[in-house]
């Protein structure tokens, strides 16, 4: 029995151990595929953070440590056991498909229920909320949840997810015959995604009888018309040489369909044409044969410097092309036309009937405002592109005031249906209506998403990916590029990026909503830095973070639409003509005074909402906030770069200590040796506590003895969170900060107060030591492999001096050699690598087992037969060596060779990444041995349930 762990505060799962290889895998896998139904795919926002993260995330933050409660857990083993149960509902909290499991969903409640000091869990409020997903999941989790964010877009999204649909819990749809559609109610917010789905299925044809059309069906090649799914067009501009002048095409790419069989390309062609000045002009054919397609030194016309004549073969360089652009004189032109085919798309050549449908009037009442002057994001306006509106071809222009004048007609005709339902008219949304009035505004609300995803799939920026044959939208990069041969889709097809689809996805996605109305939600525009906080208040969020995203900017592109559909509906969130600017917390050059100015404002309002903050914190639990490393930053610094150490100091500086930081990722990461990856998580979730206003100051020396009294245990309940070993070192900033920042200082010898940086430095030094110290607890056969790998690897090297270090460490080469971790001969020795050791080991008959060799052999099965293979060894090898011992020296081989030995440390570092799975397969294995072996025991099954 070990001595029991108490701590004074009430220590929260966060600031211990999580589950993390799981958290960051479902992430990661929740991000890769958009889902219907993910909330994520009812309206763009950049940078989302995975749902999973933040539900894990809140949950441990809320949820008490067992070392918290040293009369219920009085060992460390008991709390190891509490531990793990909570573990495991993270573990199933952060599966996309569990996302709306009401049984789970209660239970996670209850733990946190059970965690709160009267047993009323705070609210959380988000006061950067953005795309909405803290408050989502927190209002997920059973919570109170208030979201804030400067932008109206973010707030409109926020509303969207947390604050209209519990409004409308339980109730059926409105439009005639669709509440009798389904058997059985309506839950949650299903009647709203019905309406959402109706009303914009409405609008749809309304549209289509208004402006079809604009979009005529192609002929096939055999006669029969098809429907077009989008026209493939280039921006042209005249050719600069006095001799040609011919309009030019540009173009970045001839290809249409990369995908085996199926190839398809553009090919120019010049003929004569004396209707036009220059007097000739360029055609396009279709191509199919692979053989004489586009090659790499002849694709496409545009170059990074400036463009090629298809007629001439002169060149028209940028500038040239940027003030033709501001001149008002680029052109397009229709290159191909893409059709419905029999289960394939149909490439067919541009008619002059197909380009001349599309040349129709430039629309009026159209939405006004500029690009940013911002050329690292924002292309265009340099080519003359300067207004929002300029990213739209007229037809597209036509189609999208079309569907905005329609979301005030489908709003009104909502309120009808929602009155002869028997609904009463009751106030608007905005004044906090909860009947007919702000149940049409809701369902306007919703449409007019559906029309943002439209904008964002029909401008001149989105373009076509040959090797998918789909669209690449406007947002593909959080910028505006200019795009030179681009897509127009056809809204009223049943493909790629149709209004419809728009209108599914955003329905689907209230559908998947939580939509409690049983707490409270709020959504509201604030500027962080002058946010009044309050102690019945958590706060979870993701701030911006320097300079990697321009919201403000890229958002009114979204906002003009937005406004023109919905200004009546949401006339005050929607009252400026663009997206405030001056209060972003954004490093912005061009806003700021070039890049040190940017810096500076950034870093300021950053301190300033965490002191604020910190005024009104609540003592009881610790806030949790996202930090996002720059890549090039993490690149060239590592763990302990400027730009964190800045973020960390201004922190600690308005009251903050920081008591976890864990690596969160949702980029795949390769969990087998084969496709394993050892880069650096680029986002940390920090934990942070109001420091005691009784702090005291320490040396360097008393720092540094904290650090090392404190972080051996740390890490041993860390590890049983199975954390990834790249991933040690960011989350082991979490404990080692602990201590710095719950000093008022650290004093270095001269008298000068210790920089972060300098601490992040000690603490990764002290890290090595501790894993250092721990190889004397190994057996005397895992000393000596361990010391002669990180001598030698896997060479070969004389006998002599594998005896020297063999006694050393009480052990013997030829002992060694017959434990079946080395061979010896002919006066030469040699460590064996996974792959060279015996695939006929059994652990049962060796009777030499030290954690070196049931390491090693653990990673050559899991290289060779993957988890479950693994997994089933476990049990068997847990009868003779302790696998925590081997998990750790996993960690420790994992650090002696990330520099060094990249190849091996992919391997080590794969292993304890799976190490969480390997113990679930190693759990079900002994479970099934232990149901076989018994028989039932219904009494003591019934007493379970
Ligand atoms: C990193 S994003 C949040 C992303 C969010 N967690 C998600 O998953 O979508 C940061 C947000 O901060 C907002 N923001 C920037 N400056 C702000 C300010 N001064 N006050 C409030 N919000 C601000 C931006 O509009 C942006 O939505």
């Amino acid at each position: 029995m070990t001595e029991p762990t108490t701590s004074p505060i009430r220590r929260k799962l966060i600031e211990v151990s999580l589950p993390l290889e799981e958290i960051n895998r479902e992430s990661a896998r929740e991000k890769s595929v958009p889902r219907k139904g993910h909330p994520a795919t009812m309206h763009l926002w950049w940078a989302r953070r995975p749902l999973a993260t933040a539900r894990a995330v809140l949950f441990a933050q809320l949820v008490d440590d067992p070392s918290s409660h040293p009369d219920k857990f009085r060992t460390s083993e008991e709390q190891a056991a509490e531990r793990e149960r909570l573990h495991q509902i993270i573990r199933e909290l952060v599966v996309w498909e569990n996302a709306n499991d009401e049984g789970l969903l209660r239970r996670a409640h209850a733990e946190i229920v059970a965690s709160a000091p009267d047993g009323t869990p705070p609210a959380i409020l988000d006061p950067f909320a953005g795309g909405g997903t803290i408050p989502l999941e927190a209002q997920r989790l059973g919570l109170d949840a208030h979201a804030s964010d400067l932008n109206p877009v973010a707030v409109l999204i926020n509303k969207a997810l947390i604050e209209i649909p519990p409004k409308f819990s339980g109730r059926p749809p409105v439009f005639p015959g669709a509440a009798e559609s389904r058997l059985g109610g309506w839950p949650r917010a299903s009647g709203l995604a019905e309406d959402v789905r109706r009303y914009g299925a409405w609008m749809r044809d309304r549209a289509s009888e208004r402006i079809g059309h604009l979009y005529p069906q192609a002929a096939l090649p055999d006669g029969s018309p098809a429907t077009v799914i989008a026209w493939i067009w280039a921006r042209t501009v005249t050719c600069p040489n006095p001799a040609c002048r011919i309009e030019m095409p540009l173009v970045r790419s001839w290809w249409l369909g990369k995908k085996k069989g199926k190839e398809a390309y553009v090919v120019p062609r010049v003929v004569d044409d004396p209707s036009v000045p220059s007097g000739r002009r360029v055609m396009f054919d279709i191509a199919h044969d692979p053989r004489l397609g586009p090659t790499k030194d002849n694709d496409g016309t545009v170059m990074r410097t400036g463009a090629t004549c298809c007629a001439c073969g002169s060149t028209a360089d940028l500038k040239y092309t940027r003030a033709e652009g501001r001149e008002g004189r680029l052109g397009s032109k229709l290159m191909a036309v893409v059709a419905e085919g029999v289960r394939q798309r149909v490439y067919l050549p541009a008619s002059d009937q197909a380009d001349a449908a599309a040349r129709v009037e430039r629309p009026a009442h159209l939405p006004d405002g500029e690009v940013a002057d911002n050329p690292r994001w924002f292309s265009t306006p340099a080519f003359g592109m300067t207004k929002f509106t300029d990213l739209f071809t007229n037809r597209q222009l036509v189609a999208l005031t079309t569907l905005s004048d329609l979301v005030s007609e489908a709003r009104d005709q909502a309120l009808k249906d929602a009155v002869s339902a028997g609904c009463p008219d009751g106030f608007p949304l905005e004044l906090g209506g909860t009947d007919a009035v702000a149940y049409a505004d809701a369902i306007a609300t919703f449409l007019a998403f559906a029309l943002s995803k439209l904008a964002d799939w029909s401008s001149s920026i989105c373009s076509w990916i040959p090797q998918i044959e789909g669209v690449r939208d406007t947002f593909a990069r959080q910028a505006l590029p200019m795009v030179w041969d681009y897509v127009e889709i056809n809204p009223f097809s049943n493909s790629v990026g149709n209004a419809g689809a728009h209108v599914t996805w955003v329905a689907d996605g209230v559908d998947g909503l939580p939509s409690r109305s049983e707490v409270r939600a709020s959504a509201s525009q604030a500027d962080a830095a002058r946010t009044t906080f309050s102690s019945t208040e958590v706060v979870s969020t993701d701030p911006p973070y320097y300079d990697n995203i321009g919201y403000s900017d890229l958002s009114d592109f979204f906002y003009v639409w937005l406004r023109r559909s919905l200004r009546e509906v949401h006339p005050s969130l929607l009252s400026t003509m663009l997206v405030p600017k001056a209060e972003e917390l954004v490093a912005n050059p061009y806003r700021h005074g070039g890049k040190e100015g940017a810096s500076q404002f950034f870093e300021d309002g950053f301190e300033r909402v965490f002191a604020r903050a910190r005024e009104s914190a609540n003592e009881n639990y610790p806030i949790t906030v996202y930090y996002a490393f720059k890549q090039s930053e993490l690149e060239s610094e590592g763990v302990s770069s400027t730009g964190w150490a800045t973020l960390l100091e201004g922190m600690i500086r308005s009251g903050w200590a920081i008591t976890a930081t864990w690596p969160v990722r949702s980029e795949r990461s390769g969990r087998m040796i084969s496709v394993g990856t050892n880069a650096l998580a680029s986002s940390i979730v920090l934990a942070l506590r109001p420091r005691q206003e009784s702090a005291q100051a320490i040396t360097r020396r008393g720092f540094l003895a904290a650090l090392k009294s404190r972080l051996p245990q740390a890490l041993r309940e860390m590890q049983q969170g199975a954390i990834a070993p790249v991933d040690l070192a960011q989350s082991t900033i979490g404990p080692g900060m602990a201590v710095f920042s719950s000093y008022a200082k650290v004093v270095e010898p001269d008298g000068t107060p210790m920089t972060v940086k300098t601490a992040l430095a000690l603490i990764n030094q002290a890290l090595d030591e501790v894993l250092a110290e721990q190889d004397g607890d190994l057996d005397a056969d895992t000393r000596f492999c361990l010391k002669w790998y990180a001598q030698y690897g896997w060479s070969e090297k004389a006998f002599g001096e594998a005896d020297v270090l063999a006694r050393a460490t009480n052990t013997s080469v030829d002992g060694l050699a017959r434990g079946g971790v080395l061979t010896s001969r002919a006066g030469r020795v040699r460590l064996l690598p996974p792959q060279d050791l015996p695939s006929t080991w059994d652990p049962d008959a060796d009777d030499r087992l030290s954690v070196w060799e049931a390491m090693m052999h653990l990673a050559r099965v899991l290289d060779s037969g993957g988890v479950e293979a693994a997994g089933a060894l476990m049990p068997r090898i847990r009868q003779r060596v302790d696998l925590e011992t081997v998990q750790l020296l996993a960690y420790r081989l994992y650090e002696l060779t990330q520099s060094t030995r990249p190849s091996d440390a992919l391997l080590f570092n794969a292993l304890g990444t799976s190490w969480s799975d390997l113990s679930s397969v190693a759990r079900r294995t002994e479970a099934t041995v232990t149901t076989s072996q018994s028989s039932f025991d219904f009494d003591a099954l019934d007493e379970e349930f």
